[in-house]
């Protein structure tokens, strides 16, 4: 499988057999790291990290994975470099390419990272947009593989906002690859029209398929997979909040939505979450709606049931397969 030369910038791109090789090429090197094997196939490579939005898990898996795999990184925050503001993407994109081997951009529209790789002579990787999360679906899919050791078939049920990036990029990864997707919520936050009768061309082709329901209890019964994510995303304003609590709260993950899934299920979320009051917005929530936590419970979030953490990891496992198979590490 050669990917040297390819853009990561939604899965709508890459084939189910392409999708299926990075998350076994991540298996692969998560293997090696935890044994302590030490390859540096792209040393004498340097890579930017474009963030115009803020990350703890994006941004340390592309710095640890490049470092891992022998090369410089450069961080360019949300406020410190032209872009946007001086420098135009496409001057931007000129600029990086004579100097890097791969940029990943974290941002607002599709479009401009779209902007970015047309512009650019080397792959370019979506670290999120407000469309698209491609590089949590390796992770997250690696992580059901982990959990159950399949994916096809797997009951996979997305509660919260989903015609957003989470939902909109679950939805096309489990089409692609065989799930059963169901979008548990408001009728008004379900995705859009277009792309659901996309993913369900592609389900039909992989043996999965598309649900949307507003019913928690139908929607979620023998599911083996529960995910949700927050409620208002990074970049939307805050006047959101009070519409979001009232449309998405009877779609926060319970005890009693996971006593009402299959026995093994498992609870994932993309992280950060709000499931207590120690931080920051989550204690300003409380103090104007009176909420202790949003989207999902403590309780499940703390429960056996609760994958969050090796999900995270896998980010880094999984961001690392897809530097090295773009940069052409890897066959
Ligand atoms: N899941 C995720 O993308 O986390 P960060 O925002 O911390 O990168
Ligand atoms: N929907 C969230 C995902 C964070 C990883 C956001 O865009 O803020």
């Amino acid at each position: 499988m050669d990917l040297k030369g390819r853009d990561f910038l939604t899965l709508k791109d890459y084939t189910p057999e392409e999708i299926l090789y990075l998350i076994d090429l991540a298996a692969e090197l998560k293997d090696k790291k935890h044994r302590g094997v030490v390859e540096q196939p792209l040393i004498g490579k340097n890579v930017a990290l474009i963030f115009e939005k803020t990350s703890t898990r994006t941004r340390c898996s592309f710095e640890v994975a490049a470092h891992d795999l022998g090369m410089g990184t450069t961080y360019l925050d949300p406020t410190g470099s032209q872009i946007g503001k001086k420098e135009s993407i496409a001057d931007t994109a000129r600029v990086l390419s004579g100097m890097y081997d791969g940029i990943e951009y974290r941002g607002f529209g599709q479009a401009i990272v779209e902007e970015l790789a047309e512009y650019s002579s080397v792959p370019v990787w979506n670290g999120l947009t407000n469309e698209y999360h491609p590089t949590q679906m390796l992770a997250d899919m690696l992580t059901v593989k982990e959990k159950f050791g399949y994916l096809k078939g797997i009951k996979f049920v997305y509660m919260g906002d989903a015609r957003y990036n989470m939902g909109n990029s679950l939805m096309i990864a489990c089409a692609k690859l065989g799930l059963h997707y169901t979008a548990c919520t408001a009728k008004e936050y379900f995705p859009d029209a277009e792309l659901v009768a996309q993913c369900e061309e592609w389900a039909k082709a992989s043996g999965g398929s598309i649900t949307l329901s507003d019913n928690v209890m139908e929607a979620t019964k023998d599911a083996d997979v529960l995910y949700t994510d927050v409620w208002v995303s990074m970049g939307e304003p805050d006047e959101v909040w009070e519409e979001r609590i009232k449309a998405l709260s009877p779609y926060r993950v319970t005890s009693e939505v996971m006593a009402n899934a299959s026995k093994n299920a498992i609870f994932m979320h993309c992280l950060p979450s709000f499931h207590d009051l120690k931080t920051k917005i989550g204690t300003q929530i409380y103090e104007k709606f009176g909420l202790t936590e949003m989207e999902v419970t403590d309780e499940v979030f703390e429960s056996e049931q609760s994958v969050v953490f090796q999900e995270a990891e896998n980010r880094m496992h999984t961001i690392k397969a897809v530097m090295a198979a773009t940069l052409g590490a890897y066959k």
